[in-house]
């Protein structure tokens, strides 16, 4: 538990189903180059599945970190169109992205698999960026901290104190999500400042102080500096926004001008 706050920003830009090999390699290099403007910020570039080994060819003897958008819990086997954790290590990547809401939503991802996903990336010594959120009814019924709590307390269940420093986590409102709604600042702390008592009253208080919680939803270059400016948003997990460098790049700027700020 070594990360002190205010955390320097962790930037992940997650392209989703998008770019062929050659783009890819594109956006990572123009990326890559102008991370060299953005002292002190960690940027994660999160590509497909398919383009990791060309994303990792052109970050490797950089700053910028390779992620993967999901895996499987086992370590191998017959799962058809699956992809282990050791293969995701294995392709150079040091997050996984775990139950993100399209996962969640769109292909019926549970808490149990994230929680099983989360412990097989902890086992690889893989991060995972453990994301959460409501949905605009949960929202509008006022249901969204038990949602979040449920989802908290279900995806991290049976992790010890150690195995949780480890572990970032990622507010992602559902509604939030490529929608060009961005949660307002003062919504996104609300939530964050849960998050971290949440983590206070169950793992204790070092372990929340170091935790790393990023925001993501409709993140642009124009909101990244009032949403870091809040005290508990460590970061930003950014989707539209990062295909192109300019803004990714401009995103991570922003972070750093406000962590500046709250230092
Ligand atoms: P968005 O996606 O920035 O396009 O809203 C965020 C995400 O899904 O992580």
């Amino acid at each position: 538990m070594t990360n002190k706050r205010p955390h320097p920003p962790l930037v992940a830009g997650n392209w989703k189903m998008h770019l062929s090999s050659e783009e890819a390699a594109r956006l990572a290099s123009q990326t890559a180059k102008g991370a060299l403007d953005a002292p002190g910020a960690e940027l994660v570039l999160i590509p497909p599945f398919t383009l990791l080994h060309a994303v990792k060819r052109v970050v490797s003897d950089t700053p910028v970190q390779l992620g993967a958008q999901n895996m499987h819990w086992e370590d191998k086997g017959a799962y058809t169109g699956e992809v282990s954790a050791l293969m995701v290590k294995d392709a150079g990547c040091r997050y996984v992205v775990l139950g993100h809401s399209e996962r969640r939503h769109l292909f019926g991802e549970t808490d149990a698999a994230v929680n099983k996903k989360t412990k097989a990336a902890l086992r690889h010594g893989l991060t995972p960026i453990f994301c959460l959120g409501e949905t605009l009814e949960e929202r509008d019924t006022g249901r969204t901290f038990e949602r979040l709590g449920s989802q908290f307390a279900a995806g991290l269940e049976g992790l010890d104190v150690g195995s949780v420093a480890k572990v970032v986590l990622a507010y992602e409102p559902v509604w939030a999500i490529g929608t060009g709604k961005t949660a307002s600042p003062q919504q996104a702390q609300e939530v964050h400042g849960f998050l971290r008592r949440s983590l206070s009253e169950r793992y204790g208080k070092p372990a929340a102080d170091c935790a790393i919680i990023l925001y993501g939803g409709s993140v642009k270059p124009d909101n990244a500096f009032s949403l870091f400016r809040e005290k508990d948003i460590d970061g930003f997990l950014v989707g539209g926004a990062s295909l192109e460098a300019a803004s990714f790049l401009q995103i991570a700027k922003e972070a750093l001008r406000a962590h500046k700020e709250k230092r």
